[in-house]
């Protein structure tokens, strides 16, 4: 039997993550994560995702502090960065910059203070990069700020509302994990082969960059911007599935339903655009998509996943298509992180089998 592309495969035990794909339920660490979402800060849901309960109060604020510690980018980090061509794009930088970091002190075994380094480096590195390609010069973290405030205010060089921060923080802490998706699969391949945290993190980035996985929110923007007006929505979604074209921000591996952190999403975006013309189309685009996917796939339960939604948030808090996928591998680094220490903790290195279908010619 071979189980392409290890579908309905379970390969390892965790405690950090549970996805019910029927009822349509995200749980980290034995909550609900929508109701993170809406309750927690980033900083306590990444504490809570890292260390199986939520922190104390001393033990939040030390949190923060080292997160806030490590925010400074090391100089030969930003060096590497403005040397890198203007035609790679943002997540092949940040691929590289995180590599960057690996020198002894990332060695075997992973650590949490390793964890946080990498955690809290990712959103300045995105910044410093975006500033740069945008024609401005980078600005410095400011140590006041909480770990979502900041990142807008270095992408933006001014602080978030309170609506885009809380926006945000929303759309990050859904982001944040999700069980054996393929980059989290990644990492924990990588460190299973007793490599470091950086590797692992880096494989992880590769991996995310795939359109199949995190690199769908820009692909909705550019289906949202080529259907343009309600009325072409239902000619523009048969056009693709006649010609067997995917679309993008539909359908999961895992969740045979609506996808919670899409709904999540999707009250924030309405709260945050009001009745904009954005939103309005999304909702036309999404009730369109999901009948002729019935349509054209039936039984296949094609639904909407985070990613419609979170193209939907950030434009609505003006970030542009280059910083979608960035944006969620710098909340998912948290989960990733989580796993890689969950596996070098318990490890036994990943090597499944391939079946042979070439010819045998030598006897
Ligand atoms: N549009 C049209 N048809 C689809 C879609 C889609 N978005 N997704 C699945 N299908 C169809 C397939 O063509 C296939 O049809 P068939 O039975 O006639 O061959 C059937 O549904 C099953 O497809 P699989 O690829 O086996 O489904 P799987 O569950 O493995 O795929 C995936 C999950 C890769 C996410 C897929 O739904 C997809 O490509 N979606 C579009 C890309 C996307 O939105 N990615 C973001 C995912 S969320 C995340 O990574 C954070």
């Amino acid at each position: 039997m071979v189980y392409h592309g290890l579908k309905g495969i379970t390969c390892v035990e965790t405690a950090i993550s549970r996805i019910d794909g029927e009822k349509g339920k995200l749980i980290y660490r034995g909550y609900n994560a929508d109701e993170l979402a809406l309750s927690s800060t980033f900083e306590e849901v990444a504490y809570l995702i890292l260390n199986g309960a939520f922190p104390t109060e001393a033990e939040l604020s030390r949190f923060n502090e080292l997160l806030a510690s490590f925010r400074v980018l090391p100089e030969a980090c930003e060096r590497l960065i403005r040397s890198l061509p203007a035609e790679l794009d943002d997540m092949a930088v940040l691929r590289t910059a995180v590599s960057s970091f690996g020198d002894i002190s990332f060695a075997f075994k992973p650590t949490m203070e390793q964890a946080l380094r990498l955690i809290a480096a990712v959103p300045s590195i995105i910044a410093f990069r975006k500033r740069l390609a945008d024609g401005e010069e980078p600005v410095q973290p400011l140590d006041e700020l909480g770990f979502v405030e900041n990142y807008f205010y270095m992408l933006k060089g001014k602080r978030p509302t309170e609506a885009q921060k809380k926006a945000l923080e929303t759309y990050m802490i859904l982001a944040m994990e999700h069980g054996m998706n393929a980059s989290t699969f990644s990492a924990r391949v990588t460190v299973s082969t007793e490599s470091d945290l950086v590797s692992a993190v880096t494989s992880a980035l590769g991996t995310m960059k795939g359109p199949l996985h995190g690199g769908a929110p820009s692909a909705v923007t550019d289906m949202l911007e080529g259907i343009g007006e309600k009325q072409h929505a239902e000619s523009y979604i048969r056009e693709k599935l006649e010609k067997g074209e995917r679309l993008m921000g539909f359908g999961h591996r895992v969740y045979k339903t609506h996808d919670p952190r899409a709904k999540a999403l999707r009250v924030k975006a309405e709260e945050i655009a009001g009745g904009d013309r954005d939103i309005d189309l999304a909702l036309h685009v999404e009730n369109t998509a999901i009948r002729l996917l019935e349509e054209y796939k039936p039984g296949r339960k094609l639904y909407t996943n985070v990613e419609f939604y979170a193209a939907a948030v950030m434009k609505a808090i003006d970030f542009d298509a280059a910083l979608f996928t960035p944006t969620f591998s710098a909340a998912r680094m948290v989960g990733w992180c989580a796993h890689v220490l969950e596996q070098a903790d318990n490890n036994m290195i990943f090597r499944p089998s391939a079946k042979y279908v070439g010819e045998l010619v030598s006897q």
